[in-house]
């Protein structure tokens, strides 16, 4: 198994705000390649090359730029999401701060095929490093005509810093922060390509999905299909992390290796040298895998036939010796105070599964709390509003099912 580094192939390679050693090395190819063809058959190109979001929700960009661009009011807005929030994925960073200029490149092309002039960055509070970085990236940008009335017109950039919590990355919370309002979400349709920031026409799209998109646009849509498996082409950057040995940011094809290879090989085992208890695949939010599960292709479908999901490709490993408690109380500790609070069952939910899960911690769980912990889990996923409430369960009910037995040998032996 191999890395094979197409949009990390430029990372600390140059200074990052040298647009010139950018520029030496193949960079804003795919802007000029825009510009030839125009916005339409950017879209087209996008839609050709089978990108999807690698935010979380895995949504086909082509389409989501196409409905945001037939759309008829203006101005239309373009936002890219850095707000990078969900556990074990750190992966955005990298691109943000080793390769700025490409990632710029992807917006800037962005705006161009929807018709906005006015680009958003919202970048998560917690990388301020990344936040002043490009503050000074947005200033050399318009020296040298990329933003401001340059090249491709009237076309802005604000910078904006995350406001730090989790809910802040949805893409309606992220909309509701930047208009200066708490971070909430709310009901879809309408989408933000329909009513997004200020209630006009609004793309988001994730840093890495963005990456993507002046590689697609420089090598052409028909080059890009040749990376991947067929009906998922292109790359993923993988957040390796949890108890491995080598923890950090893996690029490899779609469907080039088994998720046991990847924690294998590019982990180097666990830390302890004990055998593997459990793996999250994509993120804190996706359901655990065990140990028998871990030969499945990384694909989204690979992993999807095992019982979870590739999420935002954050693949966190639990090595035996850890109880399927200890580790949903880590998980449920950080997501129990992230609700936004618009809908009832997440609101309410999580703070119950939080608690119950506590009490099985502290060996004070009974028999009726591990059936509520089912039924709180399942109604949230059917009845939330948003991701949030419809995935925090899920590591949840999979520990229950997988390691039904952990939380049993915790059940208080003091009648309630
Ligand atoms: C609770 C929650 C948090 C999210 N956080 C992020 C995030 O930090 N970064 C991100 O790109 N997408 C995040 N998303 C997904 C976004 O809502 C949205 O789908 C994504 O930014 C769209 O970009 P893409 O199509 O390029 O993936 C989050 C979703 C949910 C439900």
């Amino acid at each position: 198994m191999k890395e094979r580094k197409v949009l990390t192939r430029r990372v600390g390679k140059y200074e990052p705000l040298d647009l010139k050693a950018y520029k030496d090395m193949g960079g804003l190819g795919g802007l000029r390649r825009a510009l030839d063809i125009g916005p339409d058959s950017v879209i087209e190109e996008i839609k050709l090359s089978g990108l999807t979001g690698r935010g979380g929700a895995g949504y086909p960009t082509g389409l989501k730029w196409g409905s945001a661009a037939r759309e008829k009011k203006t101005p239309k807005y373009f936002i890219c999401n850095a707000d990078e929030g969900e556990l074990g994925t750190f992966k955005d960073k990298v691109l943000l701060d080793g390769d700025p200029w490409a990632v710029l490149e992807g917006i800037l092309i962005a705006a161009y095929a929807i018709g906005a002039e006015q680009a958003y960055i919202y970048i998560k509070g917690e990388y301020e490093d990344t936040f002043n970085l490009w503050g000074k990236l947005a200033v050399e940008a318009k020296k040298a005509g990329l933003l401001g009335k340059g090249i491709l017109g009237p076309v802005g950039l604000q910078v904006a810093r995350g406001k730090g919590p989790y809910i802040a990355g949805e893409e309606f919370a992220l909309i509701s922060s930047l208009e200066m309002r708490r971070a909430m979400s709310r009901l879809k349709p309408p989408y933000p390509s329909q009513q997004g920031l200020f209630g006009k026409p609004t793309v988001v799209n994730n840093v890495e999905t963005i990456a993507n998109v002046p590689v697609i646009l420089a090598e052409g849509a028909e080059e890009y299909l040749k990376l991947g498996v067929k009906d998922e082409p292109g790359t993923r950057l993988f957040s390796l992390s949890g108890d491995v040995k080598q923890s950090g940011v893996y690029e490899l094809e779609m469907g080039s290796g088994t998720l046991r290879e990847l924690i294998d090989e590019f982990g180097k085992g666990t830390i302890s040298g004990r055998p593997i208890k459990a793996v999250q695949p994509g993120g804190g939010t996706s359901a655990l895998l065990a140990a028998d599960s871990l030969d499945c292709s990384l694909t989204t479908e690979g992993i999807r036939k095992v019982g979870s999901s590739i999420g935002t490709a954050g693949v966190i490993v639990y090595e035996q010796g850890k109880s399927g408690v200890d580790i949903v109380k880590g998980l449920m500790e950080f997501y129990g105070v992230e609700s936004c609070g618009r809908c009832v069952p997440c609101r309410i939910g999580v703070v119950r599964m939080k608690e119950i899960v506590e009490r099985f911690s502290d060996g004070k769980g009974t028999p009726e709390d591990l059936e509520q912990l089912r039924q709180i889990g399942k109604a949230c996923v059917v009845a939330s509003t948003c991701g949030m409430g419809q995935a925090f369960p899920l590591p949840v009910l999979s520990a229950l099912e997988l390691f039904g037995e952990d939380f049993e040998t915790v059940i208080s032996k003091v009648p309630a």
